[in-house]
């Protein structure tokens, strides 16, 4: 009997999720290993009957690759270890999880996430002795010990785009154009963006700002003689009183949003320019993904089942200095990356005339 891997793909989705599964399952026949694709992440095993496939070469043609999404399903809002059960309560279903990748005679899992869907499914593996290796995924680009996790290039892409096309309607309308970007607690969207797309002032949450300053810049470039103006802020970024901007959606889930509009008014009043907002949300997760993410989807998912071949667990994949390696995965998920202050992004920006509102 050949062995076999299972793959998942857990918490948000982005662009890129399919071209790693491609390419797992490329190596892993290559390599004599069976693939069996997890619906729904591990929420999917909790099912009944546990939703799971077959995959195989045949089944990743040519367009599956380009496509955004994952073609598994993916969720973020159920962890086992506090799993939604009706009436608003949670249950602990860890141990029947495990039972189940037992069950199911699976010999090494595949988990391609970011930080929270790490933090579950490396508990699950010390819990139940379980073969993990991690592969990162997330727009955000926040876990530690990679230089890029897959979607973040392409939401990075969408977002700039995005600033493109907000620049000739700003100049149109002498306007101010604020477009607020995801990226939770790190600022790198906000940051690659708005260099990439060259607005005038850059917020991410890395860096405290006053609507003061924000103005002094906007009125500068007026006084310049440019008629408008382009503002980048990352989700997370607080109110001048500190206050973070959120969204309760169904079942109590809060997600960062709001700040874009909140700033749009006071910038108004204190530069006297007209001013939209534009909040591009769940548009920088979806298409299809950039040649980068391509690139780096398809190593990391090489990589992933080469390590289950040599028996290395307790694994993330990683992108560091232009090759694909392999770190532990408690040294990944041990803090968020967010923007660091010495990063030559942050200088360029500053170089360039940005301003982050300090
Ligand atoms: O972590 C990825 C991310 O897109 C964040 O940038 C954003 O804050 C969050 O997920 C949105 O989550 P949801 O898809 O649950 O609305």
């Amino acid at each position: 009997m050949p062995k076999q891997i299972a793959i998942l793909t857990s918490g948000g989705d982005c662009a890129g999720l399919n071209a790693v599964m491609r390419a797992a399952v490329y190596r892993a026949d290559s390599l004599g290993w069976k693939v069996l694709g997890i619906e729904n992440g591990t929420a999917g095993l909790l099912d009944s009957p546990p939703r799971i496939r077959g995959l195989k070469p045949a089944d990743f043609n040519a367009s599956v690759m380009r496509q955004g999404g994952t073609i598994l399903g993916t969720t973020n809002t159920r962890n086992p270890f506090r799993y939604p059960v009706p009436g608003g309560e949670t249950r602990d279903r860890s141990e029947e999880l495990i039972a189940i990748i037992k069950g199911l005679k699976i010999d090494a899992l595949i988990g391609i996430g970011g930080d929270g869907s790490f933090e579950i499914m490396s508990r699950l593996a010390t819990q139940g002795n379980l073969n993990f290796v991690g592969i990162p995924k997330t727009i955000d680009n926040d876990l530690d010990m990679t230089d890029f996790s897959v979607g973040f290039d392409t939401a990075v892409a969408v977002a700039t785009e995005a600033l493109d096309r907000l620049q000739p309607t700003a100049a149109s309308h002498d306007r101010v154009m604020i477009l607020e970007v995801m990226g939770r607690d790190a600022g790198h969207i906000a940051l690659s963006a708005g260099i990439a797309g060259g607005v005038d002032v850059i917020l991410i949450p890395e860096i405290p700002y006053t609507v003061e300053n924000i103005a002094k810049k906007i009125n500068a470039v007026k006084a310049g003689g440019r008629n408008f103006a382009l503002m980048i802020v990352s989700e997370a970024v607080k109110t001048p009183e500190g206050n973070k901007r959120q969204v309760v959606y169904q079942g109590g889930e809060k997600r960062y949003g709001g700040i874009g509009e909140f700033l749009g008014p006071k910038i108004a009043e204190a530069t006297g320019s007209e001013t939209r907002v534009t909040v591009l949300g769940h548009v920088q997760r979806g298409g299809a993904p950039t040649y980068n993410d391509r690139l780096l989807a398809s190593g990391l998912g090489v990589k992933a089942v080469e390590l289950v071949n040599e028996g290395k667990f307790g694994r993330m994949v990683a992108w560091r200095h232009n090759e694909v390696t392999d770190v532990a995965i408690e040294d990944a998920i041990r803090q968020c990356r967010v923007v660091s202050m010495d990063s030559s992004l942050v200088h360029t920006a500053r170089a360039l005339g940005i301003s982050f509102g300090d």
